[in-house]
């Protein structure tokens, strides 16, 4: 492994803000579960996901934006998340965390109608793997079930086939499309959606790809 990954790996040890859960520490669910507010952000405050937050960027401009809201980034990769940490950590904020792990076991982690909103950034397309999607129907499904009533789903891609993708899907869902354009900063420059960018978005955007977006919510029934 490279050293400097192996430095951060260390540091991510010593971050209270960032939980890296083993499997077994997961079942039959992991000790925060339906405590964020009360064990660890110490407020009632609404929780927002970042599903797939790479190095935290957006989480944490979210959170500068919203101090009266709690982010919580979700991400496998370690090495990306030591970036987001170390920011938090720098500009002490305590709106954040961090967690290492799939979005797969957010059920593990969240209590039915735990959390506010969900933004996934940037998922892999996952060609010809559609389960691993961030947009499957068995993501969709466990989001419904931590959402809580009118919980807001948000996503941003530059990926147009997984953007059409997953409003095909969508009309298989109790859901109701809020907005969708398929190229946010010339249509809807002044949405609230176009005011922080991710690390991979700033990407696409110096080489002028279009970024789509779409909101929806759960109609619970
Ligand atoms: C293309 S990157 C986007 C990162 C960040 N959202 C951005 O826009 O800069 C996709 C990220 O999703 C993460 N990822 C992919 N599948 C995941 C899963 N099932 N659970 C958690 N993270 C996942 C990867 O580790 C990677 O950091």
């Amino acid at each position: 492994m490279a050293k400097k990954k192996l430095i951060h790996f260390t540091e991510n040890l010593s971050f209270p803000h960032l939980f890296q859960p083993r499997y077994a520490e997961l079942q039959p669910s992991f000790r925060f579960q339906g405590k964020w507010g009360s064990d660890f952000f110490r407020n009632d405050h609404p929780i927002t996901l970042e599903l797939g937050c790479g190095k935290g960027e957006y989480t944490v401009g979210l959170a500068r934006q919203f101090p009266t809201r709690n982010f919580i980034g979700i991400d496998v990769k370690g090495a990306r998340l030591w970036r987001g940490c170390k920011t938090v950590e720098e500009d002490h904020l305590l709106n954040v965390a961090f967690i290492r792990s799939l979005a797969d076991h957010i059920e593990y982690l969240f209590q039915p109608g735990e959390v506010g909103e969900i933004w996934i950034t940037f998922p892999e397309p996952q060609p010809g793997k559609e389960r691993k999607r961030l947009t499957a129907p068995v993501f969709l499904n466990r989001y419904h079930r931590i959402l809580q009533p009118n919980g807001l789903v948000h996503l941003k891609t530059d990926d147009q086939d997984l953007f059409r993708y997953t409003k095909e899907i969508l009309k298989e869902h109790p859901v109701e499309l809020l907005l969708e354009t398929e190229d946010l900063y010339h249509e809807y420059k002044h949405e609230p959606a176009a005011k922080i960018q991710t690390f991979y978005e700033s990407i696409w955007l110096e080489r002028e790809k279009k970024i789509a977006y779409l909101r929806f919510r759960f109609i619970n029934t």
